[in-house]
């Protein structure tokens, strides 16, 4: 599947988590290590960020070995950490390829893919990439480095079963040969354990020692291939290897990733689910615009005007393979998916919901999918319907289908949770709506940029999401319409470009998708949309779900180990978001202390208050991944926790 299975912590919790009680997730056994004598933090971060600073044109050990395909998906074992992860052998290793772990993918990367050849130490280098990243139309130029090896913990410790037990350095790796002390006596005998690390003393719930280095555990080989099963709403097209998955490299791509903050810190963007970062091409993309294309579309002879209405509607025409939608009129520009849905509302809605008739929403929804529909609602004097998740955050879909009587009209729902993360049932949910006779809305704006999406398949109404979540500008976004309702659809706004013929008696509308955009649209950033859709569609859609997957899984874990963490949403699929609250602390300042790091995340309540209450909270800290994050960046995220709540960060 496109999305992360969590199966490691049945039952979550209820509505209210007990202050100071420790979930059944919270601590699955920790086994974080302090490496004593390292340098100090800030020298460690240094070097951390040195691997993304890399010179583009710096060599990079080759790989050995291509490809995680054909490896077992991960299951309920996966979730429990292993003290054998299975690795391909280095040169000279005498671990078999086929080692693997029951219910974890099989490592078919070298041990130390992806890191620069001067700081590997293994033989064999490639030159990488081109200055600036991935070329538009280029990505074939990108050596396969697999996609989870690259993004090792900086601070992680080399397999248990890949180095002898007790080197007086330890082996050379990012950080170069570090100098070890003898190997102290375990804490934890039980605990899996590695040169130079000993284990985390849970005695007292308490570690002994967190600081940036040892709440920055090892990586424990987790299910790091799942398959993808095909499911309903999957495009097809874009289920397709379009290219091996370099985060190094990615990451190069996207010039704010670059950005110090907070004093001199390198950026670690997890606001994700907030706006996504935009690559180098579509920053390129929307200055050739602006320099060799400006002119309004469809209203000119000139070369211009040809030039800025090629580029816009092949914008258009992206967004509908995206989509895999039917036709390319079915795709409406507007500003966002909040305009969407106000849109759908108001032209739609103000034709076909009358007195007495009856809108499902779910509990999931962000405010900008109640809003429109109860100010539609409150207008007509129809009923806003809530369909309930359990504590979880899973939609009850039994729940969901006993709302429906004669009156309901519509359904609108999240593809994905922006608060949660959920991954809703989307498809049997409009299967459901539609055998009813509602029409669907489907919000996809969290759900773009982490899964491919296929209108088609999942059979939806209206489709809408955003540009600016899925790596492109802001101020765009789209509604997908199936063009029969579009037919019947009348217009939102009127004015220009979505007249066929106006008289003082009369005007005639032009067909959709023109019908809905009235006056001058947003055309270059539809454009800038295109070049983000270009780029997510070279790396590959199922190429990002699997590699989020197993980096959302991280993550996970991760946070579950911190005392007094409580994660909010534990459905069994989930995309991106993690969303937590820490015991004593409120999430304003569990923000802030991230920030000092230069760790960005949103804190509060993310535009879903209902979501939260339904949890007993009213805001939450949510870091939201993308792509472009690593599992370091994660650790970072874990120490700052770890550290704030052993009392060892600066002051708030
Ligand atoms: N809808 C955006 C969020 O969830 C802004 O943060």
């Amino acid at each position: 599947m496109a999305t992360t299975m969590i199966t490691s912590n049945p039952g979550g919790f209820a509505q209210t988590p007990a202050p100071g009680a420790l979930s059944g997730f919270d601590l699955l056994g920790v086994q974080s290590a302090v490496a004593a004598g390292l340098p100090d933090p800030a020298e460690l971060a240094r070097l951390a960020n040195a691997l993304f600073t890399v010179s583009p044109t710096e060599a990079i050990a080759a790989p050995q070995a291509d490809g995680n395909a054909g490896q077992p998906a991960g299951n309920a074992a996966a979730s429990a950490p292993s003290s054998a992860p299975s690795v391909s052998p280095l040169p000279g290793s005498s671990i078999p390829a086929d080692a693997a772990v029951p219910g974890y993918g099989t490592f078919s990367e070298p041990e130390l893919a992806g890191l620069p050849a001067s700081l590997s130490g293994t033989s064999g280098s490639k030159t990488y990439g081109t200055p600036g990243g991935i070329a538009p139309g280029d990505f074939s130029s990108v050596p396969s480095y697999g996609f989870v090896e690259e993004a090792r913990p900086l601070f992680s410790a080399p397999s248990p079963a890949s180095v002898p037990a007790g080197p007086a350095t330890e082996p050379a790796g990012l950080l170069g040969a570090v100098p070890q002390p003898p190997q102290s006596k375990p804490a934890d005998a039980a605990a899996p354990q590695v040169p130079g690390t000993v284990a985390h003393d849970v005695q007292g719930g308490r570690p002994a020692l967190f600081d940036f280095i040892s709440s920055a555990r090892p990586l424990e080989k987790t299910d790091v291939v799942p398959q993808l099963e095909p499911h309903a709403g999957q495009n097809p097209a874009s289920n397709t290897m379009a290219a091996p998955f370099d985060v190094v490299a990615i990451r190069r791509d996207f010039p704010i990733l670059e950005e110090r903050v907070s004093s001199g810190r390198q950026l670690v963007w997890l606001d994700n689910a907030a706006t996504t970062q935009k690559p180098r091409s579509v920053i390129d993309r929307l200055a050739h615009f602006y320099e060799h294309e400006n002119s309004n579309v469809h209203r000119a002879a000139h070369e211009l005007a040809a030039r800025s209405t090629d580029a816009y509607e092949a914008a258009r025409d992206k967004v509908a393979k995206f989509l895999n939608a039917s036709s390319s009129s079915d795709i409406i520009f507007v500003r966002g998916a909040t305009e969407g849905i106000n849109l759908i509302a108001q032209s739609w809605g103000r034709r076909n919901i009358q007195e007495g008739d009856e809108i499902i929403v779910t509990w999931l929804e962000h405010h900008a999918n109640i809003v429109p529909w109860q100010q539609l609602a409150a207008e007509k004097g129809a009923r806003l319907r809530v369909a309930p998740v359990d504590d979880r955050g899973q939609i009850l879909l039994d729940q969901y289908e006993a709302l429906f009587t004669p009156r309901t009209r519509l359904v609108s729902l999240a593809h994905v949770s922006n608060a949660l993360g959920t991954v809703t049932p989307a498809a049997e949910m409009v299967a459901i709506a539609r055998r009813h006779g509602a029409k669907v809305v489907v919000d996809g704006a969290q759900a773009v940029s982490h899964m491919p999406v296929d209108v088609q398949a999942l059979g939806p109404d209206f489709y809408v999401f955003s540009g600016h979540k899925v790596f492109g500008p802001t101020g765009i976004g789209v509604v997908y319409g199936r063009p029969e309702v579009l037919a019947e659809t009348p217009p939102w706004q009127g004015g220009g470009n979505m007249i066929a013929d106006v008289t003082f008696e009369k005007t005639v509308y032009q067909a959709a998708p023109a019908k809905f955009e009235a006056g001058t649209g947003n055309i270059a950033d539809a454009v800038g949309l295109g070049a983000a859709i270009d780029y997510v569609n070279r790396l590959g859609m199922a190429n990002i779900a699997r590699y989020e997957h197993n980096l959302l899984q991280y993550g996970i874990e991760a946070l579950q180990r911190i005392p007094g963490l409580h994660l909010i949403g534990t459905a069994r699929e989930k995309a991106s978001v993690l969303s937590f609250v820490l015991d004593g602390f409120t999430t304003e300042e569990v923000g802030k202390a991230l920030s000092r790091e230069g760790i960005a995340v949103r804190s509060g309540h993310h535009c879903a208050q209902p979501i939260l209450r339904r949890f007993g909270l009213e805001s939450t800290v949510r870091p939201s991944l993308a792509f472009y994050n690593t599992c370091e960046e994660i650790d970072a995220l874990a120490a700052v926790v770890w550290n704030l709540k052993s009392g060892r960060a600066p002051g708030l």
